[in-house]
């Protein structure tokens, strides 16, 4: 994989959120590539964090893609707002998605990017129906809800499957990991087929946005 597909996205949910727009500038400036903005309803997973009127300040403070993944349930209520807001994508989980074909062309139909994301405990084969119809997908490589938890190996042969699937029916499908990425992990989800990462504490965390993204980047291609 070359440098240039790696897409390093820094979750905000690890920013110092009383200087939300100095911390995505920071990032920005640092070289990520996409924001990643996580919008949780309390009900789908346990934590509440942010919703549309935060994506239009982070959509004010950046010219970059901003990747929203909602971790709500009934996504479809919300998603026109979220693409109104500035979202460049909208992600929906499998698992809050009875329709989840119908929500995915929802999400096209409002102008964004859709991603299609499965928990853990969710096999590949749930979103291999629709894979041909989204523009990304996403793995999450821990329990959605928190930041700063620990990388969840048994995930990537998912990502492998998924990426696979992607391979053989030459599909244009960005393949998205998220959860305890670090300069350790990263490189097991690259080899299994990631190519955008997420990163909330690796990156808020470390003292130096520009090299925290840099050594990612690098771990991630290497
Ligand atoms: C977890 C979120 C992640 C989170 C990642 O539910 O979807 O985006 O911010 O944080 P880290 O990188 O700290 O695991
Ligand atoms: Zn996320």
């Amino acid at each position: 994989m070359t440098t240039e597909e790696i897409v390093i996205a820094p979750s905000i949910l690890a920013c110092d959120f009383g200087r939300l727009s100095d911390e995505i500038q920071a990032v920005t400036d640092a070289g990520a590539d996409w924001i990643h903005v996580d919008v949780m309803d309390g009900h789908f997973v346990p934590n509440i964090t942010i919703g549309p009127r935060i994506v239009e300040a982070a959509r004010d403070a950046t010219q970059l893609p901003l990747d929203v993944h909602l971790m709500i349930e009934q996504p479809e209520r919300y998603i026109e707002s979220f693409v109104k807001s500035g979202a460049t994508t909208v992600g929906v989980h499998a698992e809050a998605c009875p329709h989840l074909h119908r929500t995915i062309a929802q999400i096209r139909e409002a102008g964004a990017r859709a991603s299609v994301t499965i928990n853990p405990g969710t096999p590949a084969s749930a979103i291999e129906p629709v894979l041909g119809d989204v523009d990304q997908v996403l793995v999450m490589t821990v329990n959605p809800g928190f930041g700063g938890q620990r990388f969840i190996p048994g995930t990537l042969a998912k990502v492998e499957t998924l990426r696979g699937w992607i391979q053989d029916r030459g599909l244009a499908v960005a393949l998205e990991v998220d959860g305890g990425i670090t300069e350790d992990t990263i490189a097991s989800a690259a080899r299994a087929g990631a190519n955008a990462f997420v990163a909330g504490t690796a990156i808020f965390g470390a003292p130096d946005y520009r090299e925290a993204i840099a050594a990612l980047r690098q771990a991630a291609s290497s």
